[in-house]
């Protein structure tokens, strides 16, 4: 066991809420209650929060493993973002507030913001772009993401949003997946300092996907910096943004939607070479970010809500854009590096804009560790009441500091335990409800059933296990798109008839979860998901590469980085050079999040009778503890010597 699982699991400090924030929390303890008494009438009511066109016929229609949430009733995303808050005070509120990495800012209100969507939508429309097309988006952190979302929402295209960092190879299998029509793109980024090319990449992207008719270029860079960023434009198929959207009309009604109509796609990482594209869906998704954002967060009329994750991923959907804009609240989103210009930034901007409520990840709180106290010390960051951790579990020591240098040891923390399939947050604790202990996620939120169980499914009331999810919720993820076997077979089949997470946990006296990570093939790199096989499969991709096998080891920050064990081809020699190249390789291949922080070169990569990669070996070797001193590796001897001492060890 690593150390800091260790003393994740001797935890033993407890905070309790203060009565004051408890009195005038959004969430109080009743809702276990009312969850408890009737789960489905319970979420009927926080559906009913939202505007719906035509008002729902069932709540749940259950066939396992498919749920169909509010089914007969009819809404828009968008109208529930923006349109409702137009009628009242919000009209003039700021939706979001924005600064560029430059340091260029801009504030969207409600009333902007919907005009902005407005003209998006009847854009796209011209296009010929409809309902259930699907839209590629791959964007910087500007507002024109959150645009471009709702404006897909808004005529029931179906969006696709692809990480920034990604390379145009990532983006290239996620459009050809989802056979996209279009793609959403920006001249270029701005990132530490330095400028992503995104249209290049875009272009090279869709060199290879037949069905992108269209590619809608959002001007980003300033000044020169655009054409000096190869965003040249191909007539016929590429638009600015601006000129599109500039000359459309500002009122587009929105499209009435199905419950369950797609609403996007998300890829993310399984234990096979290719990215699942989880599916979501209108109806059930909107209420739980919507009921999740009022409660964990608490916002209320005069929060300023900064959650740090990027539109990419399913933190940035449901936190930065639905949840917070649905409840009308104002959001914060910062286009680029937390230590650019300097280790201040990220405090910097709370006290600017008088940040209340920080939602952020493990790995970044680890990182502002490191950098100092002196940062945070020298700025205000007395508005802030709430922080939240997402994404990796906390250690005790990064909850602790969180608390105490960036909370100044007033403010509540909420862990929050969820994945991309979940679309929101599914174990946390209420602020205003739940003792919180340092590194657990606490209980299941109100209208959420988990269930910890032993590898034959037996339900245990404590200790280690696997967590599962034993009813349906409603933002869950509908399937695997164009995959329904694998949604099976991934999610369902290990403990049929209940939803597998791929998490090992562990349930303490009080009914508390510790989530420990996954106990599958994927691993959490700085909170970001990642196959080992796509890994894998990038580096045997490289002409000199005969067979690799890549695992996670323990990391200070990252909680885990990528080592990899690669065989050469015959007749080519390792070098320093040939390492360079292959975590190069591999960033070309997928995007500088999955690039191994080691590679090394072995003559075998050491397999069980059956043929399995023995990880486990491989981990310990790379931490360090089944070698001491790795260059011993270059005896070919040395890892068919600790195979057979580890075989023996497992029986
Ligand atoms: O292993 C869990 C970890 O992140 C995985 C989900 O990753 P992704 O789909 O990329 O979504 C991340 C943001 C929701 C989970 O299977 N994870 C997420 N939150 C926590 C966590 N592990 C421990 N504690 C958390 N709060």
């Amino acid at each position: 066991m690593s150390h800091q699982l260790a003393t994740l699991l001797d935890e033993q400090r407890r905070f309790p809420p203060s009565p004051e924030f408890a009195a005038q929390a959004n969430a109080q303890a009743g809702l276990y209650d009312e969850a408890n008494r009737d789960r489905l009438a319970f979420w009927a009511d926080q559906a009913r929060a939202l505007e719906w066109i035509e008002p729902w016929r069932t709540v749940l229609d259950w066939q396992p493993p498919h749920a169909r949430w509010f089914d007969g009733g009819k809404l828009n995303v968008s109208a529930n973002c923006l349109d409702r808050h137009l009628r009242g005070p919000r009209r003039n509120k700021a939706a979001i507030i924005w600064e560029g990495e430059p340091g260029d800012r801009r504030v969207l209100t409600y009333w902007d913001l919907a005009r902005e969507v407005n003209r998006a939508a009847n854009a796209l429309k011209a296009l010929g772009i409809k309902k259930g097309d699907r839209v590629a988006i791959y964007l910087p952190m500007i507002p024109e993401a959150a645009v471009a979302m709702l404006a897909c929402a808004r005529i029931g295209a179906i969006h696709s949003v692809v990480f920034g960092g990604f390379s145009s190879e990532s983006l290239r299998d996620r459009i050809n997946d989802a056979a996209a029509v279009a793609v959403i793109t920006a001249d270029g980024g701005y990132r530490r300092g330095q400028i992503v090319p995104l249209k290049r990449f875009a272009d090279q992207a869709v060199a290879g996907c037949p069905t992108i008719k269209h590619v809608l270029v959002v001007q980003r860079l300033m000044g020169t910096a655009s054409s000096e960023a190869g965003a040249t434009m191909t007539p016929g198929r590429d638009y600015w943004w601006h000129d599109l959207v500039r000359a459309a009309d500002a009122k587009c009604a929105p499209e009435p939607m199905e419950a369950e109509d797609l609403l996007f796609i998300l890829y993310t990482s399984g234990t096979t070479g290719k990215p699942k594209g989880i599916v979501h869906s209108t109806g059930g998704y909107l209420t739980q970010v919507t009921a999740t954002t009022r409660w964990v967060f608490d916002l209320k009329e005069e929060d300023v809500f900064w959650c740090t994750a990027d539109i990419g991923w399913v933190t940035g959907h449901s936190y930065v854009v639905y949840g917070p804009l649905a409840n009308g609240a104002t959001v914060v989103m910062y286009e680029g590096a937390p230590d650019w210009p300097a280790r201040d930034r990220m405090w910097e901007i709370i006290a600017r804009y008088g940040v209340t409520v920080f939602y952020t990840a493990p790995t970044a709180i680890r990182a502002f560790m490191k950098w100092g106290t002196e940062h945070p010390a020298a700025h205000d960051l007395g508005t802030l009441r709430l922080l939240g951790s997402v994404g990796e579990p906390i250690n005790p020591e990064a909850w602790i500091w969180y608390q105490q240098h960036i909370g100044g040891g007033r403010c509540p923390i909420v862990d929050t335990w969820w994945q991309t399939e979940t679309g929101a947050i599914m174990i946390t604790p209420l602020p205003g409800v739940t003792t919180t202990k340092p590194g657990s996620a606490t209980v299941p939120i109100p209208g959420i059933s988990a269930k910890l169980l032993d590898a034959q499914g037996h339900v245990l009331e404590k200790g280690g296990g696997f967590l599962a999810l034993t009813e349906p919720w409603p933002s869950m993820l509908r399937t695997i798109y164009g995959d329904d076997a694998r949604y099976h077979e991934t999610y369902w089949s290990r403990f049929p008839g209940r939803y597998f997470a791929g998490d090992g946990a562990k349930l303490d006296e009080d009914g508390y979860w510790w989530v420990l990570g996954r106990v599958d093939d994927v691993l959490n790199v700085a909170g970001h998901r990642i196959g080992t096989m796509e890994v894998e499969s990038a580096l045997v991709d490289h002409p000199l590469v005969a067979e690799a096998a890549v695992v996670g080891k323990a990391h200070e920050l990252k909680g885990q980085a990528l080592a990899a064990f690669v065989i050469l081809k015959e007749g080519n020699r390792a070098t320093a050079q040939l390492r360079d190249d292959l975590k190069d390789h591999v960033a070309r291949k997928i995007g500088a999040i999955a690039k191994p922080d080691d590679i090394f070169f072995v003559a075998d990569v050491p397999k069980t009778r059956s043929g399995k990669i023995m990880r486990r070996l491989l981990k310990d070797i790379a931490e360090g503890r089944a070698l001491g001193d790795t260059t011993t590796l270059a005896d070919p001897n040395v890892v068919a010597k600790l195979k057979d001492q580890y075989e023996s060890e497992e029986g």
